[in-house]
């Protein structure tokens, strides 16, 4: 063996049994290139050698511009530890889980819980202080956006908003349009607005499974029914299973979170999204894209939404501000394509214009070189919340857990070992102060009874690991009191 490579091999052997012996932990950044090169007086190359062998074993992964990232031991898709989803189609249901979920919601709203539920980014990880500099500036500057003439104009758009989320959509294959985009107090009221615009009651409509529950309680509101469609953990959406499905029954709509969805963390590849987009614009069957993830991957590149793919208008695009930027500004929009003049005017007359002061203050942020600063800080922080998490319910919930390898957002998706109810486990987290959302919450025909979500949001500590390490033991004791004596 020549000098060089037993260097190399020294390096990678040395980083991997300080990853073996948790000196590195999932997550955690490897000193940089020139560093390594100069404190082990390698070469360039020789280290690139060493990281490139452990990135083909697995062990660490490449992330652009941030350097390299040690990775979860089951990284490299270990598929036994991959959560069982929904396998076949059924038949549409009526949606029923309002007041379940208001209950969850309300019996976790304590300052005291430790925050696993809600799918909120932690006020450490904005840019608040910016954003409050910000309203003053804007407050100053705009006293116009303050009187009656521009609440009463036609255009519900401040176009240097407009021209920021197009502008952020120019790396796509195909950029939005200015002229489709209806700004919108929240991606909540621009999926209502979606559904309101193409649905009438006792419609179905195509939702992924498991699926956000906000979507599905917006079905029961409109009076409409749910066709849980099988989606895969890492894939997202099956189109043969839609394709199918669009055959056997009338489907008013599609709904749904291609990049990162809620709550799997799963990214359609680019040519099942393009096979989507092509086959619903030929059943003329409308497709309404949750894209609120979008920003938030782990990968080097911003996976392109459908709308990128979308040639004929039939895609509603829907987003926000809420997981980058605050989810208190109830900032977004829907880039509607052949539904923008109806839209336009059903968000007129539901809500009238969106708040022209909060619009130019987006504006103003996003347009600065500290937003694009702030995105990649947070993606470096969820991808290592995300890690630090999974790793805590690998080593503490019970054998036989399973769990979402999430490539962007934050929230991870959990299959507890059979016959553990989650909502048995739900009442008992509560009462140690610990929140999180039961698996049965994410589909209308009640699957997923033994499954949970868990909120990456915050940013790792001791308080986390404690909670997780609780509900492990938690979970542990139905695993007891479920085995046969
Ligand atoms: C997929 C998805 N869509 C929409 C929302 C709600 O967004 P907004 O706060 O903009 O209404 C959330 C929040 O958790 C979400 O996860």
């Amino acid at each position: 063996m020549d000098q060089r490579a037993l260097r190399y091999e020294q390096l990678s052997d040395e980083l991997a049994s300080m990853i073996a012996g948790r000196i590195l932990r999932p997550g955690d950044r490897l000193p940089s290139v020139r560093r390594l090169a100069s404190e082990k007086k390698l070469s360039v190359s020789t280290v690139m050698q060493a990281l490139r062998q452990l990135e083909e074993r697995g062990q660490i992964e490449a992330r652009p511009q941030s350097g390299f990232f040690v990775r979860l031991p089951m990284a490299g898709q270990n598929p036994q530890l991959e959560p069982h989803t929904r396998q076949r189609l059924s038949r549409p249901v009526a949606v029923d889980i309002n007041n379940r979920l208001m209950r969850a919601l309300s019996l976790c709203d304590r300052p005291d819980m430790v925050p696993l539920g809600s799918a909120l980014p932690a006020a450490d990880l904005l840019p608040i202080a910016s954003l409050q500099r910000l309203y003053r500036l804007v407050g100053r500057q705009a006293g116009a956006l303050l009187d009656a003439d521009s609440h009463a104009g036609a255009g519900v758009n401040h176009p240097d908003l407009v021209r920021q989320f197009v502008r952020h959509s120019l790396t796509w294959g195909q950029p939005l349009e200015t002229d489709e985009i209806v700004v919108t107090n929240s991606c909540t009221e621009a999926l209502a607005l979606c559904l309101g615009a193409v649905t009438k009651r006792g419609d179905t409509v195509a939702v992924e499974s498991p699926s956000y529950f906000l979507m599905l309680q917006l079905l029961q509101h409109l009076g409409l029914k749910a066709l849980e469609i099988p989606t895969h953990p890492r894939h997202g959406i099956s189109v043969d299973a839609l394709e199918i499905a669009t055959r056997e029954r009338r489907i008013a709509a599609c709904l749904l979170v291609s990049n990162f969805s809620n709550p799997l963390g799963s990214l359609v590849p680019d040519p099942e999204k393009k096979r989507l987009v092509e086959l619903m614009a030929a059943r003329q069957i409308p497709i309404i894209e949750d894209d609120i993830f979008g920003q938030l991957h782990f990968g080097s590149n911003r996976p392109w939404p459908l709308k990128s793919f979308d040639t004929t208008g039939n895609v509603m695009y829907c987003t926000s501000v809420s997981k980058t930027l605050s989810p208190s500004l109830r900032l977004g929009y829907v880039a509607a394509g052949r539904f923008q003049a109806d839209i336009q005017m059903h968000k007129i007359l539901t809500s009238g214009n969106t708040n022209p002061v909060t619009q130019a203050l987006a504006a103003h942020y996003m347009a600065s070189t500290a937003y694009d600063r702030h995105l990649r800080g947070l993606r470096r922080a969820l991808a290592k919340q995300v890690m630090q998490m999974s790793e805590a319910v690998l080593r503490y919930f019970p054998p036989g857990t399973r769990l979402s390898q999430p490539q962007g957002g934050f929230v991870l998706w959990v299959e507890l070992p059979a016959g553990i109810e989650s909502a048995g486990l739900f009442e008992d987290a509560v009462n140690a102060g610990i929140a999180f959302f039961p698996g049965e919450l994410f589909s209308a025909s009640g699957q997923y009874r033994n499954c949970l979500r868990l909120n990456c949001g915050n940013p790792w500590s001791s308080r986390f690991e404690r909670a997780i390490k609780q509900l492990g033991a938690l979970a542990a004791n139905y695993v007891t009191a479920a085995k046969p004596r």
